[in-house]
């Protein structure tokens, strides 16, 4: 009984401090602003910072990674890690699309997310040569992105 009633007195205290926070208009919008759901604007505008900070190392990672066989599930862990990231970061790309040729950006941007969900998925079942060919795959359509938008500048070595 007693730690019933101990029970009661600790959801009801719950609830006064929900209707506190609910009730302190400052503490909740704050609150309510960051977790919003549909607040999906970028943190940094500028594409080469995104590339340089997001895209940039994990390449540079995984490519190290990549160089043979991984030998253990660290190793796997890390390809995993690495794909997951470009391939999720692949999907930024769509909100950043340019004015001219948005439609090559889009299709550039979905094959190599589309070669990057196969690279993750073949190191789930750590299958080194489907996910070397879905690495070979990803790095050309990342690079084909850079051939038509940067001129050529960037071209990725897998
Ligand atoms: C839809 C187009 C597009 C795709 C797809 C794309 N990139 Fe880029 N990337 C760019 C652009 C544009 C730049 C140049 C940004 C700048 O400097 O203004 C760039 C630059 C880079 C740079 C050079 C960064 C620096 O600091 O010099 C690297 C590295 C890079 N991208 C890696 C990748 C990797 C890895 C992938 C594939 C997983 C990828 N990118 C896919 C458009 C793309």
């Amino acid at each position: 009984m007693k730690f019933v009633n101990s029970l009661f007195a600790v959801s009801a205290a719950v609830v006064a401090l929900g209707f506190m926070y609910s009730t302190t208009s400052d503490a909740w919008a704050g609150y309510a602003a960051v977790a919003a759901p549909d607040d999906a604007a970028p943190v940094e505008d500028s594409m080469h910072e995104f590339m340089e900070y997001v895209f940039q190392p994990t390449y540079l990672r995984l490519k190290a990674s990549m160089a043979t066989a991984p030998a253990d599930n660290k190793g796997w862990k890390a390809v995993k890690s690495d794909a997951l990231i470009l391939a999720e970061s692949c999907n930024l790309l769509f909100a950043r699309k340019p004015d001219q040729h948005g439609e090559d950006w889009t299709k550039h941007a979905a094959a190599a997310k589309t070669y990057g969900g196969k690279l993750y998925n073949a190191a789930k079942e750590k299958n080194f040569e489907g996910a070397a060919t879905a690495y070979i795959s990803m790095i050309n359509n990342c690079n084909a992105c850079h051939k038509q938008f940067e001129n050529g500048k960037h071209i990725l070595q897998p």
